[in-house]
């Protein structure tokens, strides 16, 4: 893919950002998603790519745009498959909390795995642990791995998981070791993103979260050079048929960063919409408003951020109309 998509991209996941950060605290989570998915839906018809959504808000018949199968982008190559998260985190925008992100990954046609919309168990880390976790060793074993390969003791390690009844016993194995954990309300994507960045104090993601959300994270990691390794959860036979309908045939296979992203040609963009770990959230102040994204290249491993002002009374309609929002309120 062309290294100049990069920015285009960002121009993508900054609109859903503009869109949804107006009703940030809100207490409508289905609000903000609505903003975002327009924002984003409308943004791309202006990217210049044959894309198709393997990543999304649903199947066709249970949303409205951006659906799985729907074809995104001006329709000329590349071919690419996109992964969207157009409000990666819907309740925390809803309550004003950190970590609200607008996300998406494209990477060369049938390079992205084409996620249901299902559970997904992951262990993640940043570059410098890459190669030595394992999924199926022990939360035990793979803390001291890590612990080994950062130089640090296990008391230094800082993991991140959702704080969810299902992840009883990991918590209480963690908190057993003497590990610091960080229990978060909701977005594993952002978490597992964090390992890779020092400042955020943050070592290792463990615990089951969105299967989308695993590809979407295996995709910044990529670029990042970090590693995460997922299996899908399918609760029931319905959910087992569906992951072998679309191609795997061990439902209960151990997913590799190739499996998850099969070329190392993949661009990551996400913008903040609430303030999080290592991006800001969108500041409004009249007709300017801020955003804070970054955008990432596997293949040359280039991490951009970009900060953005932005007039909104020169912007296309779908960014201005949330200022005629905040007018009618
Ligand atoms: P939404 O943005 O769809 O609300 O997802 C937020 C999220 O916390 C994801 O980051 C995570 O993967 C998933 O929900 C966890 O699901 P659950 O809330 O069912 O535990």
């Amino acid at each position: 893919m062309e290294r100049e998509l990069a920015l285009e991209f960002v121009r993508v996941t900054e609109a859903a950002a503009l869109a949804t950060g107006r009703l940030m605290g809100r207490g409508d989570k289905n609000a903000a998603d609505d903003a975002a998915v327009k924002a984003m839906r409308m943004a791309f018809d202006t990217v210049y790519v044959d894309g198709v959504v393997v990543i999304g808000e649903g199947e066709m018949d249970e949303a409205p745009m951006l659906y799985i199968g729907e074809k995104v982008g001006a329709g000329t190559p590349p071919q690419v498959d996109i992964a969207v998260d157009p409000l990666e985190g819907t309740n925390l925008v809803a309550k004003g909390l950190p970590n609200a992100l607008a996300v998406l990954a494209a990477a060369p046609r049938n390079c992205l795995l084409h996620a249901p919309d299902m559970y997904m168990n992951k262990i993640a880390v940043g570059p410098k642990a890459a190669g030595c976790i394992n999924l199926d060793a022990t939360v035990e074993e793979n803390i001291k791995q890590v612990a080994k390969r950062l130089n640090k003791r296990i008391e230094d390690i800082v993991a991140i998981i959702l704080d969810r009844p299902r992840h009883e016993s990991i918590i209480n194995e963690l908190r057993r070791l003497g590990t610091r954990v960080k229990l978060i309300s909701d977005g594993d994507v952002s978490a597992a993103i964090a390992t890779a960045f020092e400042r955020t104090g943050v070592d290792i993601l463990f615990g089951i979260g969105g299967a989308p959300e695993g590809v979407l994270a295996a995709a910044a990691l990529k670029c990042l050079g970090g590693e995460i390794q997922g299996r899908l959860v399918p609760e029931n036979d319905e959910e087992r048929n569906r992951i072998i309908g679309m191609g795997l045939k061990d439902p209960e296979q151990l997913l590799l960063m190739d499996d998850l992203v099969k070329e190392d040609d993949v661009i990551f963009a996400a913008s903040g919409i609430t303030d999080g770990d290592f991006l800001q959230g969108v500041r409004y102040a009249g007709n300017i408003a801020t955003t804070h994204s970054v955008v990432m290249r596997s293949i040359t491993g280039t991490v951009r951020f970009i900060e953005a002002v932005h007039r909104l009374d020169l912007k296309p309609h779908y960014i201005a109309r949330s200022l005629e929002n905040r007018k009618d309120k």
